[in-house]
Formats: C-alpha cells, sequence, structure tokens
C-alpha cells in the first residue's frame, strides 16, 4: 500500500513539477519578427500594415539604399513548407525559445473589429509546429508593423492607440495564451517612435533631412511613447487578471552613453541626457511606473500640451513588466551638436576602425548594463530578447559555398560571455535570444544588412548556415553542461 502511495506520489510529482522546473530553465533562443521574415503580405486576409505602404508606395529603402526593396516574400515564413525547414535548423542548433512577433493586420485587418479567422489559424498551427519540435514560443505583440487603418488615424500619437492596443492584445491572449507562456507587449519603442516613425513620416513628406531636426519634432513623439507605455501597462494588466499562467514584459533597447570626449562637460551632459531619453524614460515607466521629472520638464518645455495623467501613472504603478526584454548590440558615443534635437549626437559615433553596423563592440558594457538594471531596479528578470552583429551585403558573402564570419562569431561569443559574467554577480538573467537565426529584412535596410546566423539566399530561399551557427550551438551545449 506505501509502496503504491509512494508511486503514485512521484508519478504527481513528475508530471506537475516537471513544467515548473522546465519554466526555470535558461531559455537560449533566437529572435525575428512578422514584417522581416515572414512575407505573404497580402495573403489570406491580411490587412495592409504601416510597412507595407512605407516599402510598396512610398519606396523608403531608396533613401538608404540604392534600390526599393520590401518585405512582401521576405524570408517566406508565412509558408508552412518554409517554417517546418527553419524549425528544423532551430532544433540542430539547440535553441529552446523562439521569439517571434505576431502581425497585428494579419489577424485584425483592420486593427480592431473584425477578426481574421485565417490568420488566427496561421498562428495557431504555426505555434503547435514549433512546439513538437521542443521549442517555446516567445511572442512580441507589436515589433512596429501597425495596421495601416490605423497608422492613417495617427497610430501611437493617437490617444485611441492604448485602446486599439488592448483589443488586439486580449485577441493575442484568447487565442494563444493556453499554450504560450511568454509574451512582451512591444519591442524597442524608442527605436520605433523617435528614430524609425520619424524617418517614414518624414521620407512620405519629403522633408529635406529624416531625421527629427526640431526639439518640438522631436519632444512630440514623448508624448506617444506615453500613450504605448499606457498601453503596455494596459496589457499586463489585462494579461494577469486572465491568469494564464505566464509572464509578461516589454522589451527596450538599451545602450548606455558615454561621452564622446570624456573631458568635455558638454559631451558629458549630452550624454546624460541621451541616457534619460533612450534608456530611463523607458526602464522608470516600466518597472516603477515614474518617469524622469528633468526629462517631463524639457519635454513639456518643447511641447506644452504634453501630458502624463494621474490615472495613466497609476496604472503603471500598479503594472509592472513581469520581466525586462534586453536589446543589446552597442553602447552610444554622444557629443553635444546644436544641429540635433535635445543637442544630443549619438547616431553615428562609431570610433572602431572595423566598423560593424550596429555599433561600437563593447560586451563590457552589456555587463554594466546588467549590473545597473539589478541595482537601480531591484534586480528584476531580465531576458536578453535580441543580441547579434550586423554586417554589409557586400562584407559578407559565401565562399565556396560557406560563410566564414569569424567577427560575428567573436561578438556573439563575447557578448554572452560578458552576460554571464552579470548573471554569476547576481543579475536575475534568465535568457539569452540571439538577432538572428536567418538573414532578413532590415527595415529601411532591406536586405543590405545581414544579421543571421544562417545565410538566405533571397531568391532562391536556400539556407546556408554560417560557422556563427555552429559556434553558437556550442557556447549553448557549453552552458548546458555546467
Ligand atoms: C532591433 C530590432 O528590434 C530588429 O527589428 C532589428 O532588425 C535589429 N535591431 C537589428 O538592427
Amino acid at each position: 500500500m506505501k509502496k503504491k502511495f509512494s508511486l503514485v506520489l512521484t508519478a504527481f510529482l513528475l508530471l506537475f513539477l516537471q513544467p515548473l522546473s522546465a519554466q526555470h530553465k535558461f531559455m537560449w533562443g533566437v529572435a525575428s519578427a512578422s514584417y522581416q521574415v515572414e512575407g505573404a503580405y497580402n495573403k489570406d486576409g491580411k490587412g495592409e500594415s504601416n510597412w507595407d505602404v512605407y516599402t510598396n508606395k512610398y519606396h523608403i529603402t531608396e533613401a538608404f539604399t540604392t534600390t526599393n526593396q520590401t518585405g512582401n516574400l521576405s524570408v517566406n515564413q508565412y509558408d508552412r513548407t518554409q517554417y517546418l525547414k527553419d524549425f528544423a535548423l532551430m532544433k540542430e542548433l539547440g535553441v529552446n525559445t523562439y521569439r517571434f512577433s505576431i502581425s497585428w493586420s494579419r489577424i485584425l485587418p483592420e486593427g480592431t473589429g473584425r477578426i481574421n479567422r485565417k490568420g488566427i489559424d496561421h498562428y495557431n498551427k504555426f505555434i503547435d509546429d514549433l512546439l513538437t519540435f521542443g521549442i517555446e514560443p516567445a511572442i512580441t505583440l507589436y515589433h512596429w508593423d501597425m495596421p495601416q487603418s490605423l497608422q492613417t488615424k495617427g497610430g501611437w500619437n493617437n490617444p485611441q492607440s492604448v485602446k486599439w492596443f488592448t483589443e488586439y492584445a486580449d485577441l493575442v491572449f484568447k487565442s494563444f495564451g493556453k499554450k504560450v507562456k511568454t509574451y512582451i507587449t512591444f519591442n524597442e519603442p524608442q527605436i520605433d517612435l523617435y528614430l524609425i516613425t520619424t524617418l517614414a513620416n518624414n521620407i512620405i513628406a519629403k522633408k529635406t533631412s529624416p531625421f527629427a531636426t526640431t526639439n518640438t519634432e522631436f519632444s512630440n513623439q514623448a508624448q506617444a511613447s506615453h500613450y504605448l507605455l499606457t498601453a503596455s501597462a494596459t496589457a499586463i494588466n489585462h494579461y494577469h487578471a486572465l491568469k494564464l499562467g505566464g509572464k509578461i514584459g516589454i522589451t527596450l533597447n538599451l545602450t548606455p552613453t558615454i561621452p564622446k570626449d570624456a573631458k568635455n562637460p558638454q559631451d558629458i551632459k549630452a550624454a546624460y541626457l541621451q541616457d534619460m531619453i533612450h534608456n530611463k524614460w523607458f526602464l522608470d515607466a516600466s518597472l516603477k511606473g515614474t518617469y524622469p521629472q528633468e526629462l517631463a520638464d524639457l519635454y513639456k518645455q518643447y511641447v506644452p500640451g504634453f501630458k502624463t495623467p494621474q490615472v495613466d501613472m497609476k496604472l503603471m504603478k500598479e503594472n509592472h513588466a513581469d520581466f525586462i526584454g534586453v536589446n543589446f548590440y552597442a553602447p552610444s558615443y554622444v557629443n553635444w551638436d546644436d544641429n540635433f534635437p535635445m543637442n544630443c549626437n549619438w547616431l553615428t559615433n562609431n570610433p572602431d576602425t572595423l566598423k560593424m553596423f550596429n555599433g561600437p563592440v563593447r560586451p563590457e558594457y552589456l555587463y554594466k548594463l546588467l549590473m545597473r538594471i539589478k541595482n537601480e531596479y531591484n534586480n528584476p528578470v531580465v531576458l536578453i530578447t535580441e543580441n547579434g552583429a550586423g554586417f554589409g551585403d557586400r562584407d559578407e558573402h559565401l565562399v565556396n559555398g560557406q560563410v566564414n564570419d569569424s567577427l560575428r562569431i567573436d561578438y556573439v561569443r563575447r557578448h554572452i560571455a560578458a552576460a554571464m559574467q552579470a548573471k554569476a554577480e547576481g543579475a536575475n538573467l534568465q535568457g539569452y535570444m540571439l538577432w538572428s537565426i536567418l538573414d532578413n529584412f532590415e527595415w529601411i535596410w532591406g536586405y543590405d544588412k545581414r544579421f543571421g546566423i544562417v545565410y538566405v539566399d533571397f531568391k532562391t530561399q536556400e539556407r546556408i548556415p554560417k560557422k556563427s551557427f555552429y559556434a553558437y550551438r556550442e557556447i549553448i551545449n557549453s552552458y548546458n553542461r555546467k
């Protein structure tokens, strides 16, 4: 009798404790985003998104590359035959997590209201297939592709955007919530609002500079960031209320700032300001429910109508992110420059001789960043949701059927080591997702920049693992053996 009881107990423990321990295992992953990989831009009832319009109507990549490029086909990951092969590659790589985003206009073609069942069915199948490979999905709700019908109503600059997003998030949670346990409300809001949206709007309006040139133009985006951060807190609140048993956070592009000239007081001031604009504004909002007052005052100075109503702040305070998704590529060297909004010039200051596309290679700043989050924000759970190295199409090509991307290998190795050092010193790091498994559509640079550890021949859709694929696999294996 006793024996029988202990057998039952063991079976019970195995059954119910296993998923719990699985949740605590380190998440090794790769990341992507719908517009960058799916293609199928007008298939199975998908509605138009802002990126469909930027690329097809306004040829946005022509401003940054020599040709017009779109995500209409991209790397064709909407196609089941194709994505099953990609999942097989992920399996071979040894990752246990795939971070991807849902295309909002695929499931709600007009952004709100009418549901496109075919879109929901597609993602259900996609998720089920992924799970059969033993890989957990991590869903980003918003990775920059907004339904065009909402974009024409002002996008994130419209206060109604909070409501639109809540409806969309609710549909995602209810459709996939039983099987998907990790959600990210937004990807890199700062880059999306202050850079990409501004670029797109200015190119469309045929302005002389694609960048924000005035403090007012720049600060207007702060109001949009407030709506977006309120939408994030609302979705977090709603997800928790549904009690689906997973976790939900937000992904921020975090970049430690360094004065370009360490002895110049103006550069020191610019680096301080840029840190608030880029990092602290979003970290404080997501983990404390506050904004840095000094910056809020500045925004108000340039946009007198700038508002952060008490009711929104209360909501943010009561609904912190369960984790912070960190996208880290590089720190920023910043100098004071009267020609830049807020006098901060950070965009192209890369002092390295050998230039990696996403900035100077400084893994020690990833370590510092993780320790800062630990120390200043009460050690929240952190997932590195993106880290990787991009190179120009011309610098990275097949030689005898192979890509020997030794610089990327070096980059990835040193960044993982830096992250693991922070973890060993107490940072609550629970995952690392590399950007990206495949070369894909790099926004305004189209296919001219390659970030994949798998090379894609964009004409034939052939996939060829680069040397970094095997190096990342070895790194994962070596950590799993420890
Ligand atoms: C951040 C963005 O989230 C992603 O979409 C982009 O492709 C990578 N950085 C590389 O630049």
